[in-house]
């Protein structure tokens, strides 16, 4: 049984745990305001809140109902243009149709629910941020700029909002209807029935592949959902670790203060990656599940020396793997069946530590990589210590550089050291063409990056424009 609250009506529902969210709402309870668009998660039009109670806080985030298994929704609030109706238009939607931001409208459900998703979360207004919020949700006929226009509108309408009672606040103000007040407390006394997470041999993190990929088989199977499971979730330090569950989402990792400390540009890195409803949704556990070549959180813990934890479903036992081990051909993964990936660690970086991760994709939001690449170096004095150099888009499995990263160790930081490691970066890689780019671009991209590196890393050690001259021009 999946129990949630849908706008302000109750939901106890025995249909299938993997059909999409979005086919509910509109083919069961007929609330059509979700719209369907590319069922992919790239256009956003079927843009839903999702609020998540704990420690008695409720917290909303956007999330695309299109690649949301059912499952997934039980024990939230789930909020639909439908269920933010106070009898008047609320200021997301004045301010969109005071700007001119809307013409066909199709899209523009996605966008007000995006926007009255940031005007919950936000904590303090920041317009920049309120556009940033709407970064899941593309307008086919009207100009962005309107759109962003309303959004900043919407923005400097917070300035006053109440931190310790945003949502009183924002129900007084009329940005929210009255319901909304009352929710937390029913979603404790919902929560009390049994979640729907028994195990079975299809399991689903937050969907953001899955659902892309196989959205027949997820209908009609009742995959075991990970994406509640609270034994999966948090992010703690231990032993000289930090570790993160593998149903924590991007966002989770991306917000965490924790992890912040010890990589102080987490959120600009972080930012690179989809776009807010698939961070909010996607799972470190399913971007590691899936073994693609380029996924971004792979690579980037890659280069952290990160390992896994997985955990056998029936017998509980755990084991460890480096998870430099655990990719061993083109989608093939060391794990054996009835396991899971428990948590991701890695060693908590020390003071002459850096760290940098770079991707290059068509698009800088919601895309997916050409080529991604992540680096931590330590250094002592003018010297390499040791140095991990991960780059994604360049051979069947996402790739920790073994031979790149020894031939760093041990020297001075020097453009002359970069320079070493490039040619040996080039042999080490073997990059196909595909439609994110051409071998020889891939490859080039690949080394750019490598430089990108250093000159975020050691600007005043490094010349980077020297590099690249001699790159460019070997007989220089
Ligand atoms: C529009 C869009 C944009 C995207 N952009 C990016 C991007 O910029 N960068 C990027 O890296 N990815 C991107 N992705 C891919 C995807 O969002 C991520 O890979 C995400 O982290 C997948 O997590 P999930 O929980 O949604 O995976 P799911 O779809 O739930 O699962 C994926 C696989 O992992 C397995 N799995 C899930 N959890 C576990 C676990 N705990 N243990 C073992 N196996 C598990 C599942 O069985 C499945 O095989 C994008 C996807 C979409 C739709
Ligand atoms: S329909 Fe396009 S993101 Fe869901
Ligand atoms: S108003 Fe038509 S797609 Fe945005």
């Amino acid at each position: 049984m999946i129990s949630f609250i849908l706008n302000d009506k109750e939901i106890h529902t025995d249909e299938k745990a993997g059909i999409t969210l979005l086919d509910f709402i509109r083919y069961k309870e007929h609330l059509t305001g979700t719209k369907i668009g590319c069922r992919e998660g790239d256009c956003g039009a079927c843009t839903v809140l999702a609020g998540d109670l704990s420690d008695g806080r409720i917290e909303y985030r956007s999330i695309v109902s299109c690649l949301t298994p059912l499952g997934n929704a039980h024990g939230k609030h789930i909020v639909t243009i439908e269920g933010i109706n106070t009898g008047h238009l609320i200021p997301a939607q004045k301010a969109i149709a005071d700007h001119g931001g809307t013409q066909c409208g199709f899209c523009t459900p996605g966008f007000v629910l995006s926007l009255t998703g940031y005007t919950l979360a936000c904590q303090p207004a920041d317009p920049n941020k309120a556009i940033d919020a709407m970064n899941g949700n593309i307008c086919r006929c009207t100009g962005y700029k309107s759109i962003q226009r309303a959004a900043i509108t919407v923005a400097n309408m917070l300035a006053d909002k109440n931190p310790d009672n945003p949502i009183g606040w924002l129900v007084s103000q009329g940005f929210l209807p009255a319901y909304f007040v009352g929710i937390p407390e029913r979603l404790s006394a919902l929560k009390k029935k049994e979640p729907n997470t028994r195990y079975t041999n299809v399991m689903i993190g937050g969907g953001t592949d899955l659902m892309v990929q196989q959205p027949d088989t997820m209908a009609e199977s009742d995959p075991a959902l990970l994406f509640n499971r609270k034994d999966l979730k948090g992010i703690w330090e231990e032993n000289g670790s930090c570790c993160i569950g593998a149903a924590s989402t991007a966002t989770d990792i991306m917000q965490s203060r924790h992890l912040r400390t010890h990589i102080p540009r987490l959120e600009k890195f972080f930012f690179l990656i989809s776009s807010d409803p698939i961070r909010n949704m996607g799972t470190i556990g399913g971007n590691i599940g899936n073994a693609s070549p380029i996924a971004d959180l792979v690579i980037f813990f890659l280069a952290l020396d990160a390992k896994l934890h997985l955990q056998h479903q029936e017998s509980g036992k755990k084991r460890m793997v480096p998870l430099k081990k655990f990719f061993l051909g083109y989608k093939i993964l060391d794990m054996k069946p009835g396991e899971i990936i428990h948590h991701l660690s890695f060693p908590i970086p020390g003071d002459q530590s850096f760290f940098n991760f770079e991707k290059v994709s068509k698009r800088i939001t919601l895309d997916i990589a050409s080529v991604n690449s992540s680096i931590s170096v330590i250094t002592d004095n003018n010297f390499i210590k040791s140095a991990q150099l991960a780059t994604g888009g360049v051979g069947p499995i996402p790739l920790y550089l073994e031979k790149t990263s020894v031939s760093l160790t041990g020297r001075k930081l020097e453009t002359k050291t970069i320079l070493d490691a490039s040619k040996v970066l080039d042999e080490e890689i073997s990059p196909i063409s595909d439609i994110r780019g051409s071998k020889e671009y891939k490859r080039l991209l690949a080394r750019q990056l490598f430089f990108a590196h250093f000159q975020e890393m050691f600007p005043d050690r490094v010349n980077v424009k020297e590099l690249l001259k001699i790159t460019l021009n070997p007989g220089h």
